[in-house]
């Protein structure tokens, strides 16, 4: 009988997070994703080099299982019986997972009518109590910081600092894949937790000489929620991709610094650009991801069209999984079927031969 090797995120990359001997090294298997090169898509963006991190091929299926797993380590040691989050869907789902793994109790604030199918099921699977506010994202975060406050529910948003900590990990992932940071990093920016988080860990790796360079930070919101682009909020943000439908991002301030000190930029994409990327990833290059990671490579294609991509490498970051919202892509892709009798000559007549 031999045991399989411990892994994921606390076992992996324990020596640069907050945690203790008293930290419960809890595991789904999260980080530790793969790294493709793209196929096609790198030269269409100007690229001499372009690559791919799948974090949808995280346990949940999104990058939030990163961070989660610490944030919900922390809860349990100290002593939470119960977390909550405001979500657009990947983080309830990530944080009914954990929780239902720990044995403790979750609840979720998830705006009415506007969550994915795919990221409901989770939710409801994992057996976590569902809230569905009547109002978006940015109102939803707000009632359940006030609520975390005023009773003993640890709050684990993106806002918990142990979320970042564990989601900078995938910045030393890529240092390592690649033997160095990348020249550009391209990430999809919601409520702005992610690119605060690469920027840390990028930081950190050319801090401990794991990385020579850091790279510039290429963030993408969506057109219809775009504040970091345009410097103000949104009241009534409006997206085809739900998971960054977000008008007041709680990481304002470090997603700009991300922006400012790595000399990179944060732009909008529209839903047009969105979904043509969505596209081209699964037809050209494999990769079904859902609408929100699309926009970082959207906005790659974006920069390249207007001639401000001189080459490099890239590295962008696939956040979620295509499965997660089989509507969109319902409606996005064109189905080619064929009806056919049940027979060899019946397949061959469907396929003309
Ligand atoms: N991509 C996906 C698939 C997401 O689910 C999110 C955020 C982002 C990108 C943006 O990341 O918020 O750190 O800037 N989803 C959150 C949620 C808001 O509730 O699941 P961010």
């Amino acid at each position: 009988m031999t045991t399989p090797p411990p892994r994921g995120v606390l076992h992996r990359w324990g020596s640069v997070l907050p945690i203790g001997p008293e930290t419960p090294r809890i595991s789904l298997g999260e980080g530790d994703t793969p790294l493709v090169r793209s196929a096609h898509l790198e030269r269409l963006a100007g690229l001499d080099e372009l690559w791919f991190k799948l974090e949808m091929c995280n346990p949940t299926g999104s990058f939030k299982d990163r961070g989660m797993v610490v944030a919900v380590a922390k809860a349990v040691e100290s002593g939470a019986k119960a977390i909550m989050c405001a979500s657009t869907g990947n983080t309830s789902a990530s944080a009914a997972a954990y929780a239902a793994h720990c044995g403790i109790e979750s609840f979720v604030l998830v705006p009415g009518g506007k969550v994915a199918a795919g990221k409901l099921a989770q939710a409801i699977a994992f057996g976590t109590k569902i809230i569905e506010v009547d109002g978006n994202f940015d109102e939803a975060l707000t009632a359940a910081r006030a609520l975390t406050d005023r009773h003993p529910i640890a709050l684990v948003n993106s806002v918990n600092p142990y979320r970042i900590q564990g989601q900078k990990t995938a910045a030393y992932e890529v240092c390592d894949a690649l033997g160095d940071a990348p020249d550009i990093l391209a990430i999809p920016v919601g409520n702005a937790g992610n690119i605060t988080a690469y920027w840390k860990g990028f930081g950190e790796c050319a801090e401990t000489g794991r990385a020579t360079l850091h790279p510039k930070m290429y963030g993408f919101q969506a057109a219809g929620a775009a504040p970091l682009v345009s410097g103000h909020p949104v009241e009534h943000p409006e997206t085809v991709a739900s998971a960054i439908r977000i008008g007041n991002p709680a990481s304002w301030t470090g997603a700009t610094s991300a922006r400012d000190e790595s000399g990179g930029l944060i732009e909008a994409v529209t839903d047009d650009e969105i979904l043509d990327a969505y596209k081209l990833l699964a037809s050209k290059e494999g990769l079904f991801c859902e609408p929100a990671s699309a926009a970082s490579v959207a906005g790659l294609l974006k920069l390249a069209r207007a001639g401000r991509i001189a080459g490099g490498r890239a590295v962008a970051i696939l956040t979620g999984n295509g499965l997660k919202d089989p509507d969109t892509a319902v409606r996005t892709y064109t189905a080619d079927v064929t009806k056919a009798a049940a027979t060899l000559e019946g397949v061959e007549r469907a396929l003309g031969l």
